[in-house]
């Protein structure tokens, strides 16, 4: 065989080839899932943006247009095809992990880091760009409520958790890369599980029946992701 060029990372220099980030609103998950791509030398994918690119909607546009409900059914079939690929940090939203089917997808293919920050924090991070699951009453009691609601799925589906609250994004990844090389030593079948090629399989039922959305999401990710650019 071919030895690898010196600069191509062999695949014990990290920890792990697929990775989600989850965790509320504003906690950095896209900023720290950037870094954490560059670290590691893997893609980055925010499920966020992929379904604004498929739907060709920005994320507030689909909540007004279409509901809640529907947005959920679009991630579900994102955070589905991210089981199949390898190579990727994957940021979710901050809700993904809310539904249960979500959470054993994400958990079926590799490690799921859950990034916190206070609700202070969040509001200020939140608080320039619309997020529709916040617009509803007194925006920080409004978080602290959703929070408190969302907790125990946080929980349920960490693999390692980390804070994300006033901390340069180095030492936030340093954390993870550490986080995630101890979690892959007591886990070292799902470490190397690999790409997932029929993930319908573990689901309980079809999350969706806008079949056009599959369609456009599958040749989204036939396309490869877009051009990367800093969150
Ligand atoms: C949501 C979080 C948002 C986005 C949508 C719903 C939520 O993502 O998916 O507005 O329910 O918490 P971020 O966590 O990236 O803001």
């Amino acid at each position: 065989m071919t030895p690898l060029p010196s600069n191509v990372p062999h695949e014990h220099d990290r920890p792990v080839t697929w990775v989600a980030l989850a965790g509320f609103m504003g906690t950095g998950k896209s900023r720290i899932g950037w870094e954490l791509s560059r670290r590691l030398r893997l893609t980055f994918i925010d499920t966020d943006r992929v379904i604004e690119r498929v739907t060709c909607l920005k994320i507030p546009e689909i909540f007004e247009l279409y509901g809640e409900d529907t947005f959920r059914a679009y991630e579900t079939e994102v955070v589905r095809r991210t089981l199949r690929l390898d190579h990727v940090v994957v940021s979710t939203g901050g809700g993904t992990v809310v539904r249960e089917v979500n959470r054993q997808l994400l958990q079926a293919r590799g490690p799921v880091v859950v990034l916190s920050a206070s609700p202070e924090t969040i509001y200020k991070r939140t608080r320039r760009h619309r997020r529709p699951m916040l617009e509803i009453g007194d925006p920080t009691e409004r978080i602290r409520s959703l929070m408190a609601e969302r907790a125990p799925a946080y929980d349920a589906v960490a693999s390692l958790r980390v804070s994300g609250d006033d901390r340069e994004a180095d030492d936030v990844v340093d954390d993870i890369v550490e986080g995630l090389w101890s979690w892959a030593d007591q886990h070292p079948e799902l470490a190397r599980r690999g790409p997932i090629a029929e993930p319908e399989k573990i689901m309980e039922g079809d999350p969706t029946s806008n079949t056009s959305f599959a369609e456009e999401a599958d040749a989204a990710f036939l396309e490869g992701p877009e051009p990367e650019s800093l969150p």
